[in-house]
């Protein structure tokens, strides 16, 4: 990544007090920054950088231990849950509902029918719901900086790679894309095997916050950049992007903030305008970064993050 795009990721970071920060007029106090950690930066690494100064960097930047730092087990070191936990961890039904249906005396543990809803289990135990075994699995929850040529698709019948190639040493359970990035976008995806999470993250009433930084084919007219701000009617409804500033002064990168989830909405806004959208990156979403994470790399998600999430 060049020192420019690093720059940008940085600025992009989340904060609820630069949050406001994040329009066209502050573009310029942040450009002129950049410039200076750009002359900063150049001074330091006045020849290209080298294959091998990469990987050194990558090393010292990102590894292994802590790409691992929070593969750690949540479970209780004596791994008593309670049964309602155990049943909504297998992918069964909410918490909500499993209550219901240990009380409905629908619910088996080593072949004994439950009626406790505060009823403790091991994890190796044996649950049975309405007469089927549900099998305990742990959430996962990973966050990978997919690189261009990665489909989201959990296969392809094409043979086209998929993102879940990237992260197949990660963990065994089943894990799959929250939403979807174009084959061609790159950047910030979460992956995991938490339905409830999953849903609420993808619903059209829950969207979430995402900033994507798009290269345009040519300089973004000022004329459009306003008429965007005030958003647009496309073929399957209206779209207002909730912020929009110029990246670059060519004015052929412009980050834009949003929080629908509608297939090629950020492609299909540009194209409105008549302009083709050559390079995008999600650089935000739902509150997690990029920071510390290369492309084509994944991390577990921390505690904090995933607290964070569920809270959304
Ligand atoms: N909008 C797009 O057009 N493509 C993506 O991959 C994501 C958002």
């Amino acid at each position: 990544m060049n020192n420019r795009r690093r720059n940008f990721d940085k600025k992009r970071r989340y904060t609820k007090s630069n949050d406001k920060d994040y329009n066209e007029n502050s573009y310029k106090r942040r450009n002129d920054d950049r410039k200076q950690s750009d002359k900063d930066d150049s001074r330091k690494y006045s020849k290209p950088l080298t294959e091998e100064k990469k990987d050194e960097l990558r090393k010292k930047h990102y590894s292994k231990k802590k790409q691992l730092k929070h593969a750690k087990t949540n479970l209780p070191t004596d791994g008593m849950i309670r049964l309602n936990k155990y049943i909504s961890n297998s992918g069964e039904c909410s918490r909500r509902v499993a209550d219901s249906m240990i009380s409905a005396g629908k619910v088996k543990l080593n072949g004994k029918t439950i009626t406790d809803v505060g009823t403790k289990v091991h994890y190796k135990d044996k649950v049975e719901v309405n007469g089927k075994q549900v099998f305990f699995e742990e959430k996962k929850y990973i966050l990978l900086n997919k690189p261009k040529d990665y489909v989201t698709t959990s296969d392809d019948p094409e043979g086209r790679k998929i993102v879940l190639d990237l992260v197949k040493n990660a963990c065994s359970e089943r894990i799959y894309p929250v939403g979807r990035l174009d084959r061609a976008t790159t950047g910030l995806l979460l992956l995991t095997n938490d339905g409830e999470m999953t849903k609420r993250l993808t619903h059209p009433r829950y969207e979430k916050k995402k900033i994507y930084h798009v290269f345009l084919d040519k300089p973004f007219l000022k004329v459009d950049f306003n008429k965007l701000k005030s958003g647009i009617e496309l073929e399957d409804g209206f779209i207002q992007p909730d912020e929009i500033s110029y990246v670059e002064s060519d004015k052929k990168q412009v980050g834009v903030e949003i929080h629908s989830g509608k297939k090629h909405i950020v492609r299909r806004m540009f194209k409105h305008f008549g302009y083709q959208v050559v390079k995008l990156d999600r650089v935000y979403f739902a509150g997690l970064t990029k920071r510390n994470l290369p492309r084509g790399k994944w991390r577990f998600l921390t505690e904090e993050e995933i607290r964070m999430l569920k809270l959304f």
